[in-house]
């Protein structure tokens, strides 16, 4: 089925009086989706860094690119099919890790919806490594669309190996090392509630779960948890440098890719340590304010990476934004806030059509337009627009 088939779906329902559940673009789903969230999680989830320029910045960028319409290309059939690390994915679309995606449902069991919304999708989940329920749950729900795990690599190497060799274990299919966020950027939103869910004891399964930690701890966490939050909170960021890399890569024989980079230096660093991948991102603006829009840097990244894959987030809402992207240069595109507020608005079902949503959009401008492949979407078919 073509994604551009949803859009069938949804006038045929109509004949039947039957319109759409869910609000069909990211401007009217935020606000419902807001409105549905507690405080504490709304602030986590729709704030960034400082004034949010940057936030602002990442989704106003790809207003500045416009696709050339070509005619008579006969674009019936589209192949948005994508080859990562040796897998076949129906389409260059995934959803970026969102911790705190545990809080998003209203059952607070978010991460095992996005989990079972990626084996209905085939759009695969890169989960966070601060979920609700452990590592291991999340991935049992997979079905047989490949799941990543992000790590947050802690300053205790062995709690860090344990971790990614549970994913391992567990099935999925590649680690995302995210650089970006050893510390956390400063966050006005957060900072005027005093609110930081992980603090509160949230989102912490992957380490009380987990045997490096629990030995650490000397106790059970459920009778210490203030006890078990002060060890994590000791131990969670690690500025990492170069000199880890090595270590970093030896962890594992899973594809390794590497969640911040911006600098063509740093990619190219990054390839020269044997990385199977490279994530273009500013985490959604949520880190540092004053910064580049990520759709910026992507071309000059995608050279820098001289044909290793290159995975970006940070702006995308519309299927339009993931055809820019990828003929940017980007191989997979990843969305954040949009998924983690269709779950919020209508639980996995919400989240369900935030993607079909987004893959029938592309699938339907990439008929219009004549670009019938991925392959076709070359920076040679974007404009600067005037
Ligand atoms: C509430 C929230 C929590 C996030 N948590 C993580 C995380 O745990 N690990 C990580 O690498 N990135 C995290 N990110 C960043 C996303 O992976 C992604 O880079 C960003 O959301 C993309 O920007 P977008 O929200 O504009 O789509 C988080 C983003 C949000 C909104």
């Amino acid at each position: 089925m073509a994604f551009a088939d949803y859009q069938h779906e949804i006038y045929l329902d109509g004949l039947r009086g039957v319109v759409p559940r869910f609000p069909m673009s990211y401007d009217d789903l935020e606000p419902l989706a807001l409105a549905a969230l507690p405080p504490a999680v709304r602030s986590y989830v729709a704030g960034g860094a400082g004034d949010e320029r940057t936030q602002r910045a990442n989704v106003s960028a790809f207003e500045r690119w416009g696709l050339v319409p070509r005619m008579l290309v006969g674009a019936a059939e589209r192949d948005l099919s994508v080859d990562l690390f040796g897998m076949r994915l129906p389409s260059p679309l995934f959803m970026a890790p969102v911790g705190v995606i545990g809080l998003c449902a209203q059952d607070g069991h978010g991460d095992l919806a996005v989990a079972r919304a990626a084996a209905r999708t085939g759009v695969p989940m890169v989960a966070s490594t601060l979920t609700v329920d452990p590592l291991e749950r999340v991935a049992a729900e997979f079905g047989d669309t490949p799941g990543f795990f992000q790590l947050y690599t802690p300053t205790d190497r062995e709690l860090a190996e344990s971790l990614v060799h549970r994913a391992e274990k567990a099935g999925f299919k590649g680690i995302v090392v995210t650089l970006d966020t050893w510390i956390t950027g400063w966050r006005p939103r957060d900072l005027s509630t005093s609110n930081f869910p992980q603090l509160r004891g949230n989102c912490l399964a992957n380490y009380t779960g987990d045997p490096v930690f629990r030995a650490r701890l000397g106790k059970d966490p459920e009778d210490d948890p203030q006890a078990a939050v002060a060890l994590w909170a000791g131990i969670f960021g690690n500025p990492l440098t170069w000199d880890d890399l090595p270590w970093l890569r030896s962890m594992t024989d899973l594809p390794l890719i590497l969640k911040g980079l911006c600098h063509p230096e740093d990619v190219r660093r990054a390839r020269d340590a044997g990385v199977d991948g490279i994530y273009c991102s500013n985490h959604g603006g949520r880190q540092a304010n004053g910064g580049l829009p990520a759709l910026d840097v992507l071309p000059e990244v995608v050279e820098a990476a001289d044909g290793l894959p290159v995975l970006f987030d940070s702006g995308v809402r519309t299927g339009a934004d993931i055809v820019k992207a990828v003929a940017l240069g980007a191989t997979a595109v990843g969305v954040g806030r949009p998924y983690a507020y269709g779950l919020a608005n209508g639980g996995e079902p919400g989240l369900v059509h935030v993607l079909r949503a987004l893959l029938a959009e592309a699938d339907l401008i990439m008929a219009v337009d004549g670009y019938p492949t991925l392959a076709d979407l070359t920076p040679g078919a974007l404009r600067r627009v005037g």
